[in-house]
C-alpha cells in the first residue's frame, strides 16, 4: 500500500483528490495519507472551483492528516510519494525538497517555470534514485492515446498536417492570482498551450524550429493568445493555437485535427471521429475516463513495481519546456524563426 501526500488543493488539486478517493474506493493499493494547503479553507473544501469539474467528493478532513505547511508535512510523514499540485513557480523547489527527503514525486504540468529548473528536478531525482513524473495528462488521455497509436503504427500512413487548439475563459480563480502573473505561471503559453506543445513533442519529437505569434491581453500575464508553427525535417505542417480570453459562455474546449496520407482524425467537443480516405467514417470506442485517472494509476504502478517512467519521462517533459521557451522567444521577436 503506497502512502501519498497531496499538496495544493486548488482547482486541479481537487481533481487529484477526487481521483485518489476513487482509486481507494476501487481497492487500488494507494492510501491518501496527508493533504496540505497553505489556505486552511481549502482543506475543508472551501474556495472557488476551476476549469476542472471538481467537488464530486466533499473533502473529509478527518480521514487525512491535514497540513498548512509543506515542510512540516515532509518532516512529519513517512510517505512513498508526494503529489505536487502547487502553482507552477513552486514545482521545482517543492519537487527537489521531496526528492531530497527520499520521496518519489508526481508533479503537475508544466514541469517548471524554466528548463534550468527542470534540470534541477531531474538531478534531484537521479541523486536520490527516486522517481519523478510530470502530469502531462494528454499522454494518458484516451483520445490522444488513440492519435498516438495511429502515428506510431502507421495505419493511415504518415502524418501530413495537424492542428491543435485549446481555449477558454481567462482564469481568475487562482491563489493570489498567480495564473495571471507571467513570472509565476508563464501565461497561457506555458500554462495551457503547454498541453499541445507536449502533445506535439510526444507525437513527433523535437521540432527543428518554431515560429510563434503571441498577444498579451491582460497586462502582466504573459501571452494570453498564441499561435505556433512547428518545423519538421519531413515538411509536415503542424500548428497549435491557444487563447484563454474566450470569455462569456464559450466554456473550455480542446481539439485536434490530424491528417494522415490515408485518412484524418478530428477531435473536439463532440468527441473523436476517424475519417479514412476510403470507406465510412467511424467513432472509435474509447474509455470515458479522463487522463488524470490513468496518469495517477500509471505513477502508482511505476512506484509499486519499480518500473521506469516511460510515457512521460522527465527528460521528455523537460524538452517540452525547451520548446515553449523557444516559442516565447519567437513571440517576443514577433514570429521570428527560433531554432531548437
Ligand atoms: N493537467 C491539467 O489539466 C491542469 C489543469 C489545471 C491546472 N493544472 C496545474 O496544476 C497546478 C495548480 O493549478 P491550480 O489551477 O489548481 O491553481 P490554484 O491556484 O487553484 O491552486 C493552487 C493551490 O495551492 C495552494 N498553495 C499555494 N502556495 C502554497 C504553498 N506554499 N504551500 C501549500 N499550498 C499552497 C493554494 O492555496 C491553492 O489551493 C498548476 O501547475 C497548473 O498548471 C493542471
Amino acid at each position: 500500500m503506497l502512502k501519498v501526500g497531496l499538496v495544493g488543493i486548488g482547482a486541479m488539486g481537487r481533481g487529484h483528490y477526487d481521483n485518489y478517493i476513487r482509486l481507494m474506493d476501487e481497492g487500488f493499493p494507494v492510501k491518501l495519507a496527508a493533504i496540505c494547503d497553505i489556505d486552511p479553507g481549502r482543506l475543508k473544501g472551501k474556495g472557488p472551483g476551476g476549469i476542472i469539474d471538481t467537488g464530486i467528493v466533499p473533502i473529509d478532513a478527518d480521514r487525512f492528516t491535514c497540513y498548512t505547511d509543506y515542510d512540516t508535512m515532509l518532516a512529519a510523514e513517512k510517505l512513498d510519494y508526494v503529489d505536487i499540485v502547487l502553482p507552477t513557480y513552486l514545482h521545482a523547489p517543492a519537487s527537489v525538497k521531496a526528492l531530497d527527503k527520499g520521496f518519489h514525486v508526481l508533479c503537475e504540468k508544466p514541469m517548471a517555470r524554466s528548463t534550468d529548473e527542470c534540470r534541477m528536478m531531474i538531478e534531484a531525482s537521479q541523486r536520490n534514485n527516486r522517481k519523478l513524473m510530470i502530469g502531462q495528462c494528454l499522454r494518458f488521455w484516451p483520445e490522444y492515446e488513440y492519435l498516438k497509436a495511429c502515428v506510431e503504427d502507421g495505419r493511415y500512413g504518415k502524418v501530413m498536417s495537424g492542428y491543435f487548439f485549446r481555449g477558454g475563459g481567462t482564469p481568475k480563480w487562482s491563489y493570489e492570482n498567480w495564473l495571471l502573473n507571467k513570472a509565476k505561471s508563464g501565461g497561457c503559453l506555458l500554462d495551457q498551450h503547454i498541453h499541445d506543445v507536449d502533445t506535439i513533442n510526444w507525437l513527433f519529437g523535437m521540432p527543428e524550429a518554431v515560429s510563434t505569434l503571441g498577444r498579451v491581453v491582460v497586462p502582466g500575464s504573459g501571452y494570453d493568445a498564441v499561435s505556433t508553427n512547428y518545423r519538421y525535417p519531413d515538411g509536415k505542417v503542424i500548428n497549435a493555437q491557444d487563447d484563454w480570453t474566450l470569455n462569456g459562455e464559450f466554456g473550455f474546449t480542446m481539439q485536434y485535427r490530424v491528417n494522415f496520407e490515408a485518412g484524418n482524425l478530428h477531435y473536439g467537443s463532440n468527441g473523436l471521429k476517424v475519417y479514412p480516405n476510403e470507406g465510412a467514417a467511424f467513432v472509435p470506442e474509447l474509455s470515458k475516463n479522463q487522463g488524470y485517472y490513468y496518469e495517477i494509476r500509471y505513477f502508482i504502478n511505476a512506484v509499486m513495481n519499480d518500473t521506469s517512467i516511460v510515457t512521460a519521462a522527465p527528460e521528455s517533459t523537460m524538452n517540452t519546456i525547451r520548446i515553449a521557451e523557444a516559442e516565447e522567444l519567437s513571440a517576443d521577436r514577433r514570429g521570428e524563426i527560433v531554432l531548437l
